[in-house]
């Protein structure tokens, strides 16, 4: 082994604890354990002990941990190539981009890469900015969450007091951009406690509304994650896209699909495929590289794309590793795994919905493809959400041998977002751990 690799994995406690002084983290759940290695959809921390992962690592590693296929593909090509100037043509980019206007729906076929989600969205925003002019102003819904960069930051829930105070984004408001937003379709839950269909046409009301008085002149664009995942894995009604592409159409402006999250993990490649809702642009991010960074854009030959004028240039851009990649994990979600993701994540949805008359306390599961969130509450009648007991399951699974995100601005949804490759015996595991980790904490 590489001297400074054997370095690295023979690092012991006390030179662990010394190193962590030394790191600055903006985000992310901490206190977890170190981890060490993986293999499929299962990691390994530092002492041996093993965990099912249900977080796929920021939702990103589609095909697992160390996935074979992948890795053969990247040894392979990392001997001819790994950084690229974005300037430069390279094959895997002819070929990605390619693969992706042909599976992209409608008439969008013209696709930027760029080297992370929030970067993504920034491009789609500067496309919406050269194609709907004079334009300023962006819409997005409540509880959306579209990254931090400075550019997108305004446009996420973090900057809002969603969460029950000022966090985040709110700190740096002189320089975030200001977004209009429109009330989201939660249907679960509504501030004015009526049902679910009215709550859906108040939702509309309230966007026509703000598109015709709320906003001074057209609206660049209109960015929506179809659904909704920092926010609680929240699927908006397929009716409420159509009808808000209908809106978009009327007003002039344009739709913006942030699939970062939803591209294949839903079960379908595209959300369009799934609600049969097109947009003008797509934003793809986290999975599109097989857990190597990649994120772009795909937009309709019929906008005015970037020029070459530095309007979006990254030295990252051209990842040609994470291109070879993605381009093997299409090739893989299209043989089987897309298949897979479709079956799992209905076979976990009936299970965890089986759980729901013994454990009331699991107010509502979501679930489409293996984009699962299950929101829990004192009492389904008051759906009074129940934060610490949900911490405390989290903080259980990895007793138990799982790793479960958190999430939802009331950070009352666990998250079940394992590989895409998930078995039924891991699926199985993942269901009677999780029932193992609610008896522990709600049955005590
Ligand atoms: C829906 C959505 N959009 C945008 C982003 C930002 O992506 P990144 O963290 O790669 O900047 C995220 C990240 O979690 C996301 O979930």
């Amino acid at each position: 082994m590489d001297p400074v690799l054997e370095t690295i994995y023979n690092m012991d406690t006390a030179s662990m604890e010394r190193c962590a002084q030394h790191l600055m983290l903006g985000g992310g759940t901490r206190g977890g354990p170190v981890l060490a290695r993986g293999k499929g959809v299962r990691v390994w921390d530092t002492d041996g002990n093993d965990y099912v992962d249900c977080t796929s690592q920021s939702w990103a590693l589609y095909l697992g941990y160390a996935n074979d296929d992948i890795n053969q593909v990247i040894r392979e090509h990392i001997e001819n190539m790994s950084h690229v100037h974005q300037g430069f043509d390279t094959l895997p980019r002819f070929y990605l981009a390619d693969k992706l206007a042909a599976l992209a729906p409608g008439e969008l076929n013209r696709v930027s890469f760029t080297v992370g989600g929030g970067a993504a969205l920034e491009a789609a925003m500067k496309i919406c900015m050269k194609n709907v002019e004079p334009a300023r102003d962006f819409v997005c819904l409540h509880d959306s969450y579209h990254g931090t960069t400075l550019g997108s930051m305004g446009a996420s829930w973090v900057s809002t007091k969603a969460s029950g105070k000022y966090i985040g984004g709110s700190r740096f408001l002189s320089l975030t951009r200001p977004f209009i937003r429109i009330p989201n379709p939660y249907t679960y839950r509504n501030p004015f406690g009526v049902d679910a269909d009215t709550y859906v046409d108040m939702c509309l009301t309230m966007a026509r509304e703000t598109f015709q008085r709320g906003i001074a002149g057209r609206p660049a664009g209109v960015i929506v994650e179809p659904i909704q995942a920092s926010a609680g894995q929240v699927i908006l009604p397929e009716s409420y896209l159509w009808e808000l592409r209908e809106l978009c159409d009327e007003f002039e402006t344009l739709l913006v699909f942030d699939e970062i999250q939803t591209f294949a993990r839903i079960g379908e490649m595209f959300a369009a495929d799934y609600f049969g809702v097109t947009p003008d642009i797509i934003v793809l991010g986290k999975g599109l590289g097989a857990g190597l960074p990649l994120a772009a854009i795909i937009i309709s030959h019929k906008l005015e794309r970037f020029a070459p004028d530095a309007e979006e240039l990254h030295t990252f851009a051209n990842p040609s590793l994470s291109m070879v990649a993605s381009a093997k994990l299409i090739a893989l979600l299209e043989e089987s795994v897309l298949d897979n993701c479709r079956q799992m994540g209905a076979y976990l949805g009936d299970g965890m919905r089986a759980m729901m008359d013994e454990y009331p306390e699991i107010g509502d599961v979501r679930q489409a493809g293996l984009h699962i969130g299950v929101e829990f509450v004192r009492d389904p009648e008051t759906k009074e959400p129940i934060v610490d007991e949900t911490v405390a399951i989290r903080s259980e699974g990895f007793s138990q041998g799982i790793i479960f995100g958190l999430g939802g601005v009331r950070r009352n949804v666990l998250k079940i977002k394992p590989p895409l490759i998930l078995s039924r015996a891991e699926a199985d595991e993942i269901l009677a751990k999780l029932e193992a980790c609610m008896k522990a904490v709600l049955r005590k």
